[in-house]
């Protein structure tokens, strides 16, 4: 039990949650990356062709099939650990659509609840605060909420209570005149976030047991350094209303403070910091944690070659008994994606990697368990078969929130990004959401051909910081969009089927969506990279760290190093990715072969140089979750790190580590003669 008394002083986050930050996505837009734009819609072929096999497996997709598996999914509690019945149900329907299927058990430590950027404290002291031993009040926004209450513990405050703020909402909140759900598309005021605040930048799995595998007998250590050590909670936005009404009138004012989300939407609030004399905030906080098993489902396609392997997965525990967007609208898609390629597998299909020695690929559908408290059922998963992982796997694709509102959106490497914009011109996207004839159409809209580089708060953080190429997709709400009421007990069947996706339209057309990427990537005689665009996806973020760099204390640095690292790595990728072309065109099996195992094993290269400062399991020097973050990605972030924490020679140590390490995924990729 513990237990604060004391005055409450408020701090903002930036605008919009974690479901897709679409403000993010604008500056990221906005600022860089020119080059790295996709072309607009004249070019898309309309009505789209697709082959025998591709319309066999887009046909397959049954919007009432999914509407079933959607309401299996979101009728009982599924929280990690909770339902092992659930993960048996998973793996019967792979198995019914003909894969093999099993589930893999991993007891991690769980923590139950029995029940602010770093510049924003700076504004409050320099205005005189004194914030030790205060409790925080924090709005949801912008950065990972983990984050804010460890900014609160970094000021000595006594504890950190996060609510939900209209702000969050766009154009639909009921001062503008909607209704609140279940009568309508506003967020009902009563919905709080859930979720976990464990210190995600850090580390991601099982918090004692970082760097290894969990299971009955593994050794555990200290989860101190990743967790907080001041006790937080959510509150509904109708919950807040109270606190921030007595803070006003004390304290700098949103307007004086002039730092961005520090106003909210409600329209009669000031949104004073505080502290108000006299006004106390009591904090009652009982938690208790215990080492529990969770269960991955795991699903296989067997291909003729061993060696290598495609991954495709969610997490399937959720917050609540619903959890229909989160991660629910991403399980039911996976099972009507098994029974896609099930039709194929009646037909005696194999995945078609003939021209390999050693045959062909494997796909394996991963129904991942406790993603929620920390990535743990992936990442355990991950750290078991790590050196199968390693040697094996293409590809990394990830579906979490599938789909929570029409606004499609994807991040990942460099090199699988022209080929997914590709198979998103060939899917219809359904009618009622705007004159958007294709998939892509509705992409391009919604982020301007935007693709951003992975950071964390999914379950392909542990595949990607151990070098394996990675992507995650999904559909989110626009600010004109029904509010998607995020880890909240609304996230439910019936929101679903009333606003998110009426008809169930868009988890069929992101599920043929997923399903073509899986096909192509696990079947192409060349797996379908585009390694001149890796390379010019590396130019670009050596152009943001350049900024990063120019408006920090050292701007001096020397990024030498690095751009001559990166202009190697263009180098043979051209190269081979010409050579790639002339194997497929004189269907060369053995060059084919040789070809394809470098674009798989290639960036091993990024993840070679260690770990990253302060934070071992993330590897990859390309990018990772910003440490101020949370959930957006840094890029060469050990390098950031070190500027932004003012440490110049390390800074340099790492310009030349990571380029070391950008030049040995490029030394993969050359082909001798
Ligand atoms: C597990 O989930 C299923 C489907 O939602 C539900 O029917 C069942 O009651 C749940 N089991 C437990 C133990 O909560
Ligand atoms: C630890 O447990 C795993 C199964 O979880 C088992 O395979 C292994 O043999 C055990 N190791 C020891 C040293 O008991
Ligand atoms: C508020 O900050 C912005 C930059 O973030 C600046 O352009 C503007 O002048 C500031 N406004 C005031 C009133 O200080
Ligand atoms: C502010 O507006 C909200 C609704 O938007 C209302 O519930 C609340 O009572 C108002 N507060 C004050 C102090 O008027
Ligand atoms: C798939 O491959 C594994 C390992 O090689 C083998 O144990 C399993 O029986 C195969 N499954 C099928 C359906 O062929
Ligand atoms: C997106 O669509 C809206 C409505 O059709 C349109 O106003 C807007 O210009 C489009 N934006 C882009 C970037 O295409
Ligand atoms: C599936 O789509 C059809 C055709 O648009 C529609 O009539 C049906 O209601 C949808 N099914 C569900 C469960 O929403
Ligand atoms: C960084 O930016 C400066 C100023 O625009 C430019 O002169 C320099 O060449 C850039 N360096 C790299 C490595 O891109
Ligand atoms: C390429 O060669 C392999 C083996 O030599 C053969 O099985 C395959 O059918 C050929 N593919 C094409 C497209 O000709
Ligand atoms: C800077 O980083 C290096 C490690 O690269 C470390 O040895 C040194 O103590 C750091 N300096 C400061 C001031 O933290």
């Amino acid at each position: 039990m513990y237990r604060a008394l004391s005055a409450i002083v408020f701090f903002a986050g930036l605008a919009n949650a974690c479901q897709k930050d679409w403000d993010a996505l604008a500056r990221r837009s906005h600022h860089h990356q020119e080059h790295n734009r996709h072309a607009k819609r004249t070019e898309v072929e309309y009505p789209p062709s697709l082959s025998e096999t591709e319309s066999i497996l887009v046909n397959s997709f049954d919007n009432t099939s999914i509407s079933e598996w959607s309401y299996y999914y979101t009728h009982g509690d599924h929280l990690g650990s909770h339902n092992k019945s659930m993960a048996e149900w998973t793996a019967q329907k792979w198995r019914d659509a003909g894969l093999d299927a099993w589930l893999e058990e991993f007891p991690i430590w769980v923590t139950y609840p029995e029940a602010c950027t770093r510049e924003d404290f700076q504004v409050l002291m320099d205005a005189g605060i004194e914030l030790k031993g205060k409790i925080a009040l924090a709005n949801y926004g912008g950065i990972y909420r983990g984050t804010k209450v460890k900014n609160a513990q970094d000021n000595n405050m006594a504890g950190c209570v996060i609510f939900t703020d209209p702000l969050d909402d766009g154009e639909v909140t009921e001062e503008n005149g909607y209704e609140v759900y279940p009568n309508g598309p506003a967020r009902n005021p009563s919905s709080i976030q859930r979720g976990s605040v464990r210190f995600s930048s850090l580390y991601s799995g099982d918090p004692t047991t970082v760097g290894w595998a969990s299971s009955w007998n593994s050794s555990r250590g200290d989860t101190k350094p990743y967790n907080p050590s001041i006790p937080s909670i959510p509150l509904s936005m109708k919950d807040a209303l109270p606190l921030l009404t007595a803070l006003e009138g004390n304290g700098v004012s949103a307007e004086k403070a002039n730092r961005s989300g520090w106003q909210g939407g409600f329209s009669n609030i000031t949104y004073d910091s505080g502290p108000t004399p006299g006004a106390l905030v009591n904090i009652d906080h009982l938690m208790q944690g215990y080492i529990a098993p969770v269960w991955d489902v795991i699903g296989v396609i067997n291909g003729t070659s061993p060696d290598e392997v495609v991954v495709v997965g969610n997490h399937r525990d959720a917050w609540v008994i619903g959890g229909a967007a989160d991660p629910n609208s991403g399980s039911a898609i996976l099972v009507e994606l098994a029974n896609a390629f099930g039709k194929l597998l009646a037909k005696g299909w194999k995945p078609k990697r003939t021209i390999y020695i050693t045959d062909s690929p494997v796909s394996i559908l991963g129904s991942w368990d406790a993603e929620e408290f920390g990535l743990q059922g992936s990442t355990e998963w991950v750290e078991t078969h790590l050196p199968w992982l390693q040697t094996t796997t293409v590809a990394y694709l990830n579906i979490d929130v599938g789909v929570s509102g029409p606004r499609t959106n994807f991040d990942g490497s460099g090199e699988i990004q022209t080929f997914v914009v590709e198979q998103m011109k060939k899917i219809l996207y359904p009618e009622g959401y705007g004159d958007f004839a294709t998939l892509y159409d509705m992409w391009f809209n919604s982020t301007k051909g935007t693709i951003s580089p992975l950071g964390s708060g999914s379950d392909y953080a542990s595949f990607y910081q151990n070098g394996i190429a990675a992507i995650d997709i999904g559909s989110s709400n626009g600010k004109k969009d029904p509010v998607y009421h995020y880890h909240s007990n609304y996230d439910s069947y019936h929101w679903m089927s009333t606003f998110g996706d009426p008809g169930f339209k868009i988890h069929t057309t992101m599920g043929q969506f997923l399903t073509l990427i899986v096909y192509h990537i696990a079947d192409d005689p060349l797996i379908p990279w585009d390694l001149p665009h890796a390379a010019t996806v590396l130019s670009s973020y050596l152009s943001e760290l350049n900024e990063t760099v120019i408006t920090s204390n050292s701007p001096d640095l020397d990024l030498t190093p690095l751009a001559e690292a990166i202009a190697e790595f263009t180098t043979q990728a051209e190269r081979i990715s010409k050579i790639g072309q002339q194997a497929l065109a004189f269907n060369d099996t053995n060059m084919l072969g040789v070809v394809n195992s470098k674009y798989r094993d290639f960036p091993r290269g990024f993840a070679s140089a260690g770990g990253l400062p302060g934070r071992e399991t993330f590897k990859n020097i390309i990018s990772a979750p910003g440490i101020d973050n949370g959930y957006g990605a840094d890029v060469f972030p050990a390098v950031t790190d070190n500027i932004n924490g003012g440490n110049q020679t390390a800074a340099e140590e790492w310009i030349e580590k990571s380029a070391e390490a950008v030049l040995r995924a490029a030394e993969i990729l050359r082909i001798t003669d």
